[in-house]
């Protein structure tokens, strides 16, 4: 079996089981692939692993199978094995509470299982909103050679005329439902038509920011984050990833090389230009925790005053991912940013991101706007920061009303999902435009695991008036394919008794974009009063299995939501 320069076991040799007898150990395991019918030539070449996510319950990763055969011509041409293996796949809608809840299980499974299994370098399958983050976080952990390769965003279809995204249109059609400007026919059909194809969501949702980050981080080759699922080139770019892979195996860059200080302030830029999604704030933290390194709010905010919106993709803009890629895909718009980024950092391709930008030629300026005439001046996300949010909370201003960004509200407060979904619609609920909308308990330490709740939706009866957005506050997430006024995250959460927990209908709540502030106008003895009348629950509500593992590990937003016991020591 194959020996490498550096002398220590690699492929079928490598991580042997253990049976007291190394020898009996090689013997045995060659018997075993043996029976898979490899050669004895193949046998003795290096292994590229391929860890995927295809399952039955993730219609964005249903062209995994000939992804994963192109990755596989790609090893196999330049001298390697391709061993593919599944691991636990999040199909985004499929997963009851939230895909959030099992992202640190799947990380496990990658990390361990990477290491665990004799490969010598291996390509991450991924795609679907929290599969790229899970990945990215096991190597990170394993520090194997690894590179990225995503599934590519779907294609756009077609409505009585109008183009059609999953799920920025989504949300807008069912919006006009709520309203009563569609009927239930024409709900249907829209609903045959949001997702025709293979691949993620077609606008700048988690996925696709997700993707970005992971090309700007230099983990995957260069214009692979945003080539649709279904183009010829997506299999082009699965054959390049397969050989990248190989190459890592003589000439070792290892993800605690790429996925650096520097490279995560990129990441960042790039996430504040794209007005990505509000979760890639919580991913790229934790995945950046992995290796030991904090992304800072306060920072994050800093970035934001310096770094423009580029790209008019929806939910904000109006174009697709598939018309990023036709733009020029992501270097264009890291092409964009170069007086911003640390040119020096490394990528998984041996070149430096500076190397990796002369590279681009063409860019299509209604999708990817010049740096001088941007979409906005300023970053997409900002942090807020005050005494209802001691910790942090995240507004994504881009996709905001800026008419609400300076403003005093009354809070009208729901306690829990169960409390909103049972009162919001009410025709007896006192609320006016003019409120702040409060949601309780949807936090990481809530029993409901953070879902994406926080795109709370407007009161039936303000809708069927005419209201399209208001202030709406809670410590959830929000899909990265939602808008409005929305402030998330707000940590510490109120399952772990935070301020947010202590809101009453009633109160005033000041929100202020331009100070970053976000308060209760309570005084603090009150405030002091209602704490001690309503302890956090207590712990353990689970008496076993991964609910009792993640009650009790389970970190704070600020500290992206991974596991305590999985973050890098330092
Ligand atoms: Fe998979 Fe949106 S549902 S990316």
């Amino acid at each position: 079996m194959s020996e490498p320069h550096d002398g220590k076991p690699a492929g079928f040799a490598k991580g042997l089981t253990n049976y007291g007898d190394r020898e009996f150990s090689v013997y045995l395991r060659r018997t075993f692939a043996s029976s898979m019918g490899y050669s004895r030539e193949m046998l003795d070449r290096p292994i590229v692993g391929i860890a995927h996510s295809a399952s039955g319950f993730n219609n964005c990763h249903r062209h995994f199978p000939e992804m994963i055969e192109a990755v596989k011509r790609g090893v196999l041409a330049a001298g390697g094995l391709p061993i593919e293996f599944p691991t636990i796949s999040l199909g985004e809608t499929f997963l009851t509470p939230t895909s959030l809840k099992f992202r640190n299980l799947m990380s496990m499974d990658v990390e361990e299982m990477t290491r665990a299994q004799p490969m010598d370098a291996v390509v991450l399958l991924g795609g679907c909103d929290k599969t790229v983050p899970a990945q990215l976080m096991g190597a990170a952990s394993a520090n194997l050679p690894a590179v990225q390769l995503v599934a590519g965003p779907m294609s756009t279809s077609r409505h009585r005329g109008e183009r059609l995204g999953a799920c920025t249109d989504c949300r807008r059609f069912w919006a006009k439902f709520r309203a009563g400007d569609i009927d239930a026919d024409e709900i249907d059909t829209v609903e045959r038509r949001l997702a025709s194809t293979a691949g993620t969501c077609a606008v700048m949702g988690t996925a696709s920011t997700m993707a970005i980050i992971a090309e700007t981080l230099g983990m995957m080759p260069a214009n692979s984050a945003a080539c649709p699922a279904v183009d010829a080139d997506r299999l082009r770019i699965a054959e390049e990833t397969g050989r990248v892979a190989f190459n890592l195996i003589a000439n070792p860059i290892l993800p605690s090389e790429i996925i650096t200080p520097r490279s995560v302030e990129n990441a960042l830029r790039v996430l504040l230009a794209i007005g990505g999604s509000t979760n890639a704030v919580i991913h790229l933290t934790a995945i950046a925790g992995r290796l030991g390194i904090q992304v800072d709010l306060r920072h994050l905010n800093a970035l934001s005053e310096t770094t423009p919106v580029l790209v008019d993709l929806k939910p904000t803009g109006q174009h697709y991912m598939e018309d990023l890629y036709a733009a020029g895909g992501v270097p264009a718009i890291l092409r964009e940013l170069k007086p911003l980024l640390h040119l020096d950092c490394r990528m998984v391709t041996g070149e430096t991101l500076g190397e990796r930008l002369d590279a681009v030629s063409w860019v299509d300026r209604e999708v990817v706007r010049p740096a001088a005439q941007p979409v906005r001046e300023t970053g997409g996300l900002v942090a807020l920061f005050g005494n209802l949010a001691p910790r942090g909370a995240i507004l994504k201003r881009s996709a905001a009303d800026p008419a609400l960004f300076e403003k005093e509200g009354r809070a009208v407060v729901f306690s829990s999902l169960e409390d909103l979904a049972n009162r919001i619609d009410s025709d007896a609920l006192d609320v006016t435009p003019d409120d702040f909308l409060v949601l309780q308990n949807a936090g990481p330490t809530s029993e409901a695991a953070m879902p994406e709740a926080g795109y709370l939706p407007i009161p039936r009866k303000l809708a069927r008036a005419g209201v399209k957005d208001m202030v709406r506050l809670s410590d959830a997430r929000m899909s990265g394919t939602a808008y409005g006024t929305i402030v998330l995250h707000i940590t510490p959460d109120a399952a772990s008794g935070g301020p947010l927990g202590l809101v009453r209908s009633g109160d005033r709540i000041r929100l202020s974009v331009s100070k970053r502030s976000l308060e209760l106008l309570v005084p603090d003895d009150e405030l002091a009063r209602r704490r001690e009348a309503q302890p956090p629950r207590a712990l353990p509500r689970h008496a076993r299995g991964y609910a009792s593992l993640y009650e009790r590990e389970i970190l704070q937003a600020d500290e992206g939501c991974d596991f305590r016991f999985l973050k890098s020591s330092g």
